[in-house]
């Protein structure tokens, strides 16, 4: 129920505690006026400081203003605490030059060489519809009407500059980002984040999740947000035996131990054999997953959702996935590929993508999002 501070070197929302509710918005600049921009950033920043504090989302508030006026709060909120509330803001490739090559906003130059579209994987079947975006908010919070609340005032305030492309709502986180926190289980019945970079690994966050001073200055201290809508074919997986569920991830369903292992967090193994075989198959999620074979790490932060069913009698179910890195291209993209004969591809299909640039933390009351960018 607390406050997490809103300023900061990084933006809250990455190695804060991952909170139980996601609200993620992508959304289109529909102006080409670089000043309604800046004005917009500015007015986002002022409202998502007082929201993650628990007040309003505007000065006066959703009941005290002028009767005659729209409130400048929807009011939904009102009574709840902060509920670990976090605005996480990242910009698109899209923002500094459009699909179509233009420059709307002079940011063309200030692209930072790793803020390109995501390559095409084989298996994809992204919608894009439900893809890209000039700008994302990631709104995280321990309940869901405080998450909801969030963005649709950050929507509200952004009328005439910015409209929604498409977004996405998860109910229960799918990693840990820090050491205090008991892994949770995703829908496939599995603890999922038992390896997840954490918020105590300081030194390997810096080489794996913080943008450093090889890329675009106003990035620096930030980190590039990966989405990935991983719908879960959850009638096959369930009609699956638990000798082939745990084989494809490469751990254990009751404890989280990798398979030869014990309990959760020992050390996983790839040369432990059972009955001469090796204990985690060679086309088990977490062998090719692991370091030491994609050869990289990224900080995991996805969530569960199920989004009603497909009208087949089918759970429209997934994971909603979301990874940090300092790159996209030695990040998630270095990993999924590695994937490409992971066992667990029979039982997933990926359906949107995007990528964005999260700018560093907001330090100060006088800074707002992107002010070193723009
Ligand atoms: C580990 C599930 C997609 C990257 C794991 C684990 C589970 C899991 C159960 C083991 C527990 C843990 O260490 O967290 C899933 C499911 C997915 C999915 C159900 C799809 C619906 C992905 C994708 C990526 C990814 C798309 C990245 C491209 C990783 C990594 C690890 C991991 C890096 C840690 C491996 C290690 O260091 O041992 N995942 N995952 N996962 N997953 Fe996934």
């Amino acid at each position: 129920t607390d406050a997490v501070p809103f300023h900061g070197e990084h933006q809250a929302g990455i190695v804060t505690p991952a909170q139980d509710r996601l609200h993620f918005v992508a959304l289109d600049v529909t102006t080409d006026s670089r000043e309604d921009l800046v004005a917009l950033l500015q007015d986002w920043t002022a409202a998502a400081r007082r929201m993650t504090a628990g007040q309003d989302a505007g000065e006066v508030g959703a009941v005290d203003g002028d009767r005659y006026a729209p409130p400048d709060d929807t009011g939904e909120a009102i009574g709840l605490p902060p509920s670990g509330l976090t605005l996480t803001v990242g910009f698109g490739p899209t923002l500094f030059t459009t699909a179509d090559g233009r420059d709307r906003f002079g940011l063309a130059v200030r692209r930072p060489a790793p803020l390109v579209e995501l390559p095409s994987f084989p298996g994809d079947q992204i919608d894009p519809a439900i893809s890209g975006g000039d700008l994302c908010i990631q709104a995280c919070a321990n309940d869901p009407q405080v998450a909801v609340h969030a963005v649709r005032n950050l929507v509200r305030i952004g009328a005439g500059v910015v409209s929604v492309r498409w977004s996405q709502l998860g109910f229960g986180r799918t990693s840990s980002t820090s050491n205090g926190q008991a892994t949770p289980r995703n829908l496939f019945g599995f603890k999922d984040g038992t390896a997840n970079l954490k918020a105590e690994n300081g030194s390997t966050l810096d080489r794996f999740v913080w943008v450093g001073d090889d890329d675009a200055d106003w990035l620096r201290g930030g980190s590039y947000l990966v989405t990935r809508r991983i719908r879960m074919l959850i009638e096959p997986w369930d009609s699956s035996s638990l000798d082939e569920q745990q084989r494809t991830i490469g751990r254990t369903k009751g404890t989280g131990a990798p398979l030869g292992q014990r309990a959760e967090f020992d050390p996983v193994d790839f040369t432990t054999r059972v009955d001469g075989e090796f204990a985690i198959p060679e086309t088990s999620h977490v062998f090719l997953a692991h370091p030491t074979n994609a050869g990289t790490a990224i900080l995991r932060r996805g969530y569960s959702f199920v989004d009603g069913s497909d009208g087949l009698g089918r759970l429209d179910a997934g994971l909603f996935f979301i990874a940090f890195q300092r790159d996209p291209g030695t990040g998630f993209v270095q990993v999924q590929r590695n994937l490409r004969r992971d066992a667990l591809n029979e039982y997933v299909r990926h359906t949107s993508s995007a990528v964005f640039a999260c700018p560093p933390g907001v330090r100060d009351p006088a800074d707002w999002w992107g002010r070193a960018l723009l």
